[in-house]
């Protein structure tokens, strides 16, 4: 299918500005040019961004709460999913970029209508399964995972209807390294399967990815990848507002988006969490152009 590209300059998910900067820094470091020479047709459909007065409408009705910009969250979001539904609806494979994670609120709730189970591969150091009750920051990028379980504040999971957004059992986390308590509880609670890097590093990246390809491709009717840089280590992707030592090495992460590629199961993708205001000569924003063309299919030989 073509690829229909929507950015998402948003940064007010994380706890640091600078990765509303990351579409414009990916673009620049040729994603269109390389997906073409590659002979993927790819259009870039929109670019969803807060209006320029920065009093949204919604923010006198939100209450006040520990959620960090909470009504900028939910109007993006809300028109994230608008269109990221549009595009499915067209038969047009949605390519999300962020822009933090607090996207895959909207991006999530846009594909969710179009598929009976839809699966989850979630390429992140961290889980983002915080709640109000369990979020150390308060930063929404880091509750965007419970949100689409139906977890969090009603005006964010209700965005696109009330419904769950995704089952914990099509979810499967990659690369994880840094869970706050509560997220563990839930992980274990709910039995999400979750590959840490210790499991990465005991069996190797390439049966990690093979074990969760097996186990998405066996109940779902979609597959989503969202995709997090900081699930790379630090010296591979430096610009990203929350870096955490012993991440996915360069190698590593290209194999996962191969392997994925070629089992032929992958549906919509979003990478996020590129800080052009962190990196270190765009090194991170060419690691993303590089990760999205393995994804969609580009090979060594
Ligand atoms: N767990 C931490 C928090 O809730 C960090 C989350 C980082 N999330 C991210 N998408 N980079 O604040
Ligand atoms: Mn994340
Ligand atoms: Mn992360
Ligand atoms: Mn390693």
């Amino acid at each position: 299918p073509t690829i229909a590209a929507i950015t998402v300059p948003f940064d007010l998910g994380a706890g640091r500005r600078g990765a509303s900067k990351g579409p414009k820094a990916i673009l620049q470091a040729g994603l269109i040019r390389g997906l073409q020479q590659m002979d993927i047709t790819i259009d870039h459909v929109a670019d969803i961004r807060l209006p320029n007065d920065t009093a949204t409408p919604l923010a006198a009705e939100v209450d006040q709460t520990n959620l960090k910009y909470l009504a900028e969250v939910i109007e993006v979001n809300t028109r994230l999913a608008e269109q990221v539904s549009q595009v499915v609806e067209q038969g047009r494979f949605p390519l999300v970029i962020g822009g933090d994670h607090s996207i895959a609120i909207g991006t999530l709730a846009g594909l969710s209508s179009h598929y009976q189970n839809l699966g989850v591969i979630w390429i992140d150091a961290h889980s983002d399964l915080n709640s109000a009750d369990t979020s150390p920051s308060g930063n929404i990028h880091g509750m965007s995972l419970a949100v689409s379980l139906g977890m969090g504040h009603p005006l964010l999971t209700s965005i696109m209807g009330n419904h769950d957004k995704v089952k914990a059992e099509n979810i499967v986390l990659i690369a994880a390294r840094s869970l706050d308590e509560g997220e563990k509880k839930l992980i274990r609670s709910l039995g999400i399967k979750c590959y840490t890097m210790y499991d990465i590093d005991r069996k190797g990246m390439a049966s990690i990815m093979q074990d969760a390809i097996d186990y998405i491709s066996s109940k779902t009717d979609g597959v989503h990848v969202s995709f997090d840089v900081d699930s790379l280590d630090p010296l591979e992707a430096p610009g990203t507002g929350t870096i955490v030592k012993g991440g996915l090495h360069y190698r590593e992460a290209h194999l996962a988006v191969e392997m994925l590629h070629e089992a032929g199961i992958v549906t919509s993708a979003e990478f996020v969490e590129v800080n052009p205001l962190l990196d270190d000569n765009n090194k991170t924003s060419q690691l993303a152009v590089g990760l999205i063309s393995s994804l969609l299919g580009k090979q060594i030989l």
